[in-house]
């Protein structure tokens, strides 16, 4: 099974993507996790994307693609695969139809979550993550277990993003009206978009999500 999960910054697509990751064992490709690793390790393509995502601009689609065929070429097949963050654009829609169909893979749903952008920015500017695994947390709507102490690993170093500020989600929020919406016709067009409520609370996010893909048994 290969989804994409779609909807504007802080919508929830990485907080559901670990969840299905944890329930259904599928792998996260979540092409913002993956450039701000090549950020971090300094790579070729750290160093082009390190601007462009600190303004809250989309990187090439070129890049995105290239990366996202790399990571779809290391699992098996029989692995399902939820594409978190991508594609954003028309031209990366059709590209991950051919990366798709070059490697045996079919797609069978684009969840979208349904959010009110103006409720967003509190997620965003609240949200943190591990510093050491990366789990997500919030301020106030996901703290850990025990304060200050990652549930998953134990770590007590956190961290924050540098594109999370009110400013730059705005024209994150920008991009994703402008040129990431418009790739729904697309998939409408194929019968595969379902719309999730995404103001739900976290737990009936991932229930309403769980319905749609129990149906591919
Ligand atoms: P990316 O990392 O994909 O960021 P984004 O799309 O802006 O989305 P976010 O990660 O901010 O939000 P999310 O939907 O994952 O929300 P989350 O689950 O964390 O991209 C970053 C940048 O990389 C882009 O701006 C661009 O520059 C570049 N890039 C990436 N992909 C690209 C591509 N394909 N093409 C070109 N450029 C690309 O949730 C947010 C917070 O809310 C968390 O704290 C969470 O705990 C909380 N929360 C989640 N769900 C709920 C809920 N139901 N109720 C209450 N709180 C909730
Ligand atoms: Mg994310
Ligand atoms: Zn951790």
């Amino acid at each position: 099974m290969n989804i994409i999960l779609l909807g504007p910054p802080g919508a929830g697509k990485g907080t559901q993507a670990s969840q299905l990751v944890e329930t259904r064992g599928m792998i996260q490709l979540s092409t913002g996790d993956m450039l701000r690793a090549a950020v971090k390790a300094g790579t070729a393509v750290g160093l082009k994307a390190k601007a462009v995502m600190d303004a809250g601009e989309l990187v090439s689609d070129e890049i995105v693609s290239g990366i996202i065929g790399e990571a779809l070429d290391a699992l098996p097949l029989t692995t399902g695969v939820i594409f978190d963050g991508y594609p954003r654009t028309a031209a990366q829609a059709h590209a991950l139809d051919d990366i798709l169909s070059t490697r045996g893979r079919t797609l069978d749903f684009v969840i979208e979550l349904e959010v009110d952008e103006a409720q967003l920015i509190e997620r965003i500017v609240g949200r943190y993550t591990c510093a050491k695994c990366g789990a997500g947390y919030h301020d106030t709507f996901k703290k850990p277990r025990v304060a200050g102490v990652c549930d998953v690993c134990g770590s007590t170093e956190f961290k924050r993003r540098p594109d999370d500020n009110a400013e730059t989600v705005r024209t994150r929020m920008a991009e994703y009206r402008a040129k990431t919406a418009p790739i729904l016709p697309i998939y409408e067009a194929r019968g595969l978009v379902r719309r999730v409520d995404g103001m739900a609370d976290i737990a009936h996010v991932s229930a309403a999500i769980d319905a749609i893909l129990g149906a591919m048994g």
